[in-house]
């Protein structure tokens, strides 16, 4: 008896351990696999970069960079703007360089080697305070808001546009990396016609391998909006020769509009409106899967206890059968790790008491 006993506090010991961890600070590579240099395409990878990220107070950044050819330096805002080098906050000169952040806030960084800073090696984050309680500590995740219901529109790559990303696909995947996209949005593929071009690709192995010949609907005509009619994931290429090898690619996760886990439904959602509404400017650009209608909301809850999880005993799944590529399979709505993550300690609590007693 006391063996178990002891057992028990154990569990509850590593329990407690892990939510610490969940709350314990982390590590930003900055620019992740660009690491801390001249960004080819100019300060706009630092600025997509950071934009994919959340950053609190105990995190650290790692500026991964070679030393002699770089350095890091905190700077204020004007010196930031200005690319001022002169009267740095803090520099440090080996890298890779490891920089708690300690105060909330904004907080520049630059490269203090002359024409870096004005070449794009400049970093501008924002700092928040640590969260106070840590029970919940998943949520950069936005929870189901008023705002998330209403249809976005997003301009791909934001300033970059779509173009042969001067840093390679990088680019893109930190531009994706911070958002969540639903059924219903507009992503706009802002080029110039001639130069580039959209295509949908039906598949992850032709993503990969920029099989320009696996493409389903080509737009030659930019800007380009593609409206995101079913969930799952979805990847586009530009199919001008050597454009996607050299990462002029986008793959995103579409995520319904019937995702929400609480078990009422929100009475202030709109039955998915823009799949009906006319969307005038869409230039016929619609995905190969030729569903008119809002992807299915009850499919993933059909089952009559009631709970949001799919059940894994694939039962009778609606056969998408219009759909090539398997993209239309519904992907678990966007808070059901977080929610799954929240239960597995007490599931996990259970089966041991359970073994136990
Ligand atoms: C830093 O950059 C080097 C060289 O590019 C790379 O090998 C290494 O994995 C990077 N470190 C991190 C933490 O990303
Ligand atoms: C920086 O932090 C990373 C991850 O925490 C660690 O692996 C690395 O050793 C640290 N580097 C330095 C120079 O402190
Ligand atoms: C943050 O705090 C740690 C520990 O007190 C200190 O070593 C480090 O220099 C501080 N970093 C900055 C950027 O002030
Ligand atoms: C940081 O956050 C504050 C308050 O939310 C905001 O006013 C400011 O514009 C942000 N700065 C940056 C660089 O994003
Ligand atoms: C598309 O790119 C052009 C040229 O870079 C720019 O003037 C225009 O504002 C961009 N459009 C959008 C919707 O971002
Ligand atoms: C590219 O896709 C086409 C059509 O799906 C296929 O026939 C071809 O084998 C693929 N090529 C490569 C190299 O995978
Ligand atoms: C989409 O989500 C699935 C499941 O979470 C993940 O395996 C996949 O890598 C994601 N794809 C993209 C393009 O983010």
């Amino acid at each position: 008896m006391a063996g178990k006993f002891i057992i028990t506090l154990l569990v509850v010991a590593v329990l407690a351990a892990a939510l610490q961890c969940s709350v314990a600070q982390r590590t930003h590579v900055v620019g992740d696999s660009l690491g801390w240099t001249i960004p080819p395409g100019g300060a706009v990878a630092y600025t997509t970069w950071a934009a994919s990220q959340t950053f609190t107070v105990g995190d650290v950044l790692l500026f991964n960079f070679t030393t002699g050819s770089h350095d890091v330096a905190q700077v204020s805002r004007t010196s930031f703007d200005g690319c001022n080098s002169a009267s740095p906050i803090s520099l440090v000169r080996n890298g890779p360089a490891n920089v708690t952040l300690n105060t909330t806030g904004e907080h520049y960084y630059i490269c203090t080697f002359s024409g870096h800073c004005n070449a794009g090696m400049k970093l501008a984050i924002n700092v928040s305070a640590a969260p106070s309680t840590s029970p919940p500590p998943q949520s950069p995740v936005p929870a189901p808001s008023p705002s998330s219901t209403t249809p976005k529109t997003y301009v791909v790559g934001d300033s970059l546009g779509w173009t042969v990303p001067p840093g390679g696909s990088i680019a893109y995947r930190t531009w994706a990396a911070g958002k969540t996209f639903m059924v219903g949005d507009i992503l706009v593929f802002n080029f110039t016609t001639g130069a580039d071009d959209v295509a949908v690709v039906t598949s992850k192995a032709a993503y990969d391998s920029c099989n320009t010949s696996a493409t389903g609907t080509t737009i030659n005509t930019g800007p380009a909006r593609i409206t995101l009619t079913t969930a799952g994931e979805h990847f586009y290429i530009c199919t001008i020769p050597r454009h996607c090898s050299l990462g002029q690619k986008l793959a995103i996760n579409v995520t319904g509009t019937a995702a929400t886990p609480s078990p009422t439904p929100a009475p202030t959602r709109p039955p998915s409106g823009p799949a009906s509404a006319p969307a005038p400017s869409s230039t016929g650009a619609t995905p190969p899967s030729s569903s008119s209608t809002p992807p299915p909301s009850g499919s993933p809850s059909t089952s009559p206890s009631g709970s949001t999880t799919p059940s894994p005993s694939g039962s009778t799944t609606p056969s998408p059968s219009g759909s090539p590529g398997g993209v239309s399979a519904p992907p678990p709505p966007n808070s059901a790790p977080s929610f799954a993550v929240a239960a597995l300690p007490f599931t996990f609590l259970s089966i041991a008491l359970a073994f136990l007693y």
